[in-house]
């Protein structure tokens, strides 16, 4: 057999590996040891010895040990949360304090955590098991969870829950209503009433004149102008202030001030924020047809106003901010004056005739008709025909008593 040859060089390989050993020894230790120290083994440690007190210990033998983990492949989504919050599916805790509190069981029926996770509804770190991080907010992490504690600190007002209701309704966008989701089912309200569509485009129904909100709720918080914003730099606040008086924020904006209560800009800041290009598959999204149709009361308003003596002001789209109450025109939104005394009106307020008025329309009306209803010369003669007209019936109906003009 060969005989190798002595290395010239010394031998240092013994002590190196005995080093490296050594470090891979206490890493190991040191590993397990921070291991241990998660939270997560306190708490479910905690709640096996709760559930031996109230059960028995063959009961405690059934809650699981370890790491839980929800993989919802369709969703993305691999939500641990169930590691501490280990009571989520166990009766009896209703009454407990958090991680420990049995799961409202309703919802968890229509939505079964196999199939929807946790973080679809609540936000958070699906899979992080520690609370900070789990929970947030923490730097880098823009999904926080939308509980009592965030709700706390954009200070909503009745029900501090309800930001878990953006999450609700970007599957739910397309219900008129949602059992449980009592702040957007207000913003919804208030949409319709208020008759936000007169310039916005949603669901791909809407004016012009404002952005198209369809997936507003996407834009990045730095996309956002805080500069005339006070307190708190969200883009929630920002939407809520906004909503509130949308001339302290864009000076130049036509959008109108609506005169919502704390509730009501809160509740539609919530639907603003859930209106995001869903992250799910179409199946997660109930509704049918995926449009929000008009009721039938409201398309047979319409159409009955469209055959009246008004019917140019609604097919023109005038009446989506103006009622022409001579003629039986009712806007729903009423966004802008009732136009049966225009004429005169247009004379007291601006002094100017309505000829001029339409040829160089100022404010709201010089974006109406440059943006969304854009009349040629001879068409705006047509229309002052009509708004005359309109004005003569006004007269005769004022000559007898009546009221001619909608009330605001
Ligand atoms: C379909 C949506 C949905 C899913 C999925 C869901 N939850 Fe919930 N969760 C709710 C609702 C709704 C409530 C009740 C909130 C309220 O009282 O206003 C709730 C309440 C809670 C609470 C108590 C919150 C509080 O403020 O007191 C915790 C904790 C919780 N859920 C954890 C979980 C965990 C863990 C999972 C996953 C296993 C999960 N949830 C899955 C909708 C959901
Ligand atoms: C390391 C343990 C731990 C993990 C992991 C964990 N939680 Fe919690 N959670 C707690 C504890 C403890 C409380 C009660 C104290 C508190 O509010 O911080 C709580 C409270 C809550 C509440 C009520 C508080 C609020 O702000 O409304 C919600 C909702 C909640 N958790 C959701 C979740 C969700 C969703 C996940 C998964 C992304 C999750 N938790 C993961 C320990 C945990
Ligand atoms: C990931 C998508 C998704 C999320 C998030 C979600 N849902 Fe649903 N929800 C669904 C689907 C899908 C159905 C089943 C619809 C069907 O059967 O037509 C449903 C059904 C429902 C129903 C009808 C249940 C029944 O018994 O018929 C209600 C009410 C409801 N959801 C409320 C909520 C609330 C409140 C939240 C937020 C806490 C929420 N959903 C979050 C997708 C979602
Ligand atoms: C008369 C027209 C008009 C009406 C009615 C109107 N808006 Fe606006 N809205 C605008 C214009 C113009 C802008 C762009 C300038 C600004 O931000 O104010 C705007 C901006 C917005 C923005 C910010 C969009 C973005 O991309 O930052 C939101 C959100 C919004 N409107 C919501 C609403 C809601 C909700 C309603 C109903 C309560 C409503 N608007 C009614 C004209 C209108
Ligand atoms: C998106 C909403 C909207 C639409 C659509 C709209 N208007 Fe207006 N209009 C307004 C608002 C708001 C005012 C009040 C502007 C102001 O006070 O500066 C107004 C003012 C007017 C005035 C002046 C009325 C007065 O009494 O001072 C006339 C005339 C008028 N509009 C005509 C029309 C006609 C004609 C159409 C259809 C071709 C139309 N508008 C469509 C929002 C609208």
């Amino acid at each position: 057999m060969e005989r190798r040859t002595n290395s010239p060089y010394p031998r240092i390989d013994r002590p190196v590996l005995a080093i490296v050993g050594l470090v891979l020894v206490l890493s190991t230790v040191m590993f397990t040891k921070n291991d241990r120290e998660h939270e997560w083994r306190y708490y479910q440690h905690e709640f096996k010895t709760v559930v031996e007190q109230k059960y028995g210990a063959e009961k405690a033998a059934l809650v699981p040990a370890g790491l839980q983990q929800i993989w919802v492949p369709a969703l993305g989504r691999a939500d641990r949360c169930m590691t501490c919050h280990v009571a989520t599916r166990w009766p009896g805790f209703e009454g407990a304090e958090e991680p420990f509190r049995t799961h409202p069981s309703g919802i968890l029926k229509s939505h079964p955590p196999e199939t929807f996770g946790c973080t679809s509804c609540h936000g958070g770190q699906g899979w992080a098991v520690d609370v900070d991080p789990a929970h947030g907010p923490i730097e880098h992490w823009e999904e926080p969870v939308l509980g009592a504690t965030l709700g706390e600190s954009y200070s909503l007002v009745e029900n501090k829950r309800a930001l878990m209701q953006i999450n609700c309704n970007t599957c739910h966008r397309y219900d008129r209503e949602t059992p449980g989701a009592d702040f957007i089912n207000l913003g919804k309200q208030l949409v319709r009433d208020k008759g936000c569509r007169a310039c916005h485009t949603i669901n791909n129904r809407g004016g012009t004149i404002g952005p198209d909100l369809t997936f507003v709720g996407d834009k990045a918080p730095e996309q956002y102008d805080f500069s005339r914003l006070s307190g708190q730099k969200t883009a929630f606040a920002w939407h809520v202030a906004h909503l509130k008086e949308p001339k302290a924020l864009v000076p130049d904006t036509v959008m109108p001030n609506f005169h919502l209560s704390t509730k009501e800009a809160q509740a539609l800041a919530t639907l603003i924020m859930s209106w995001r290009r869903a992250p799910v598959p179409a199946a997660f999204i109930p509704g049918v047809p995926r449009t929000d149709p008009r009721t039938p009361a409201e398309v047979e308003t319409e159409t009955r106003m469209k055959t009246g003596p008004g019917a140019w002001f609604v097919q023109t789209g005038c009446f989506v901010c103006h009622s022409v109450k001579v003629f039986d025109v009712v806007s729903p939104a009423q966004i802008g004056p009732d136009l049966s005394n225009a004429v005169e009106d247009v004379q007291a307020r601006f002094g100017r005739t309505i000829d001029d008025f339409l040829a160089s329309p100022t404010g709201t009306m010089s974006v109406v008709l440059s943006r969304q209803i854009v009349l040629t010369p001879e068409q705006k003669k047509i229309a002052i025909g009509h708004l005359r007209e309109a004005f003569a019936e006004y007269q005769k109906q004022k000559a007898t008593g009546e009221k001619p003009v909608a009330s605001h």
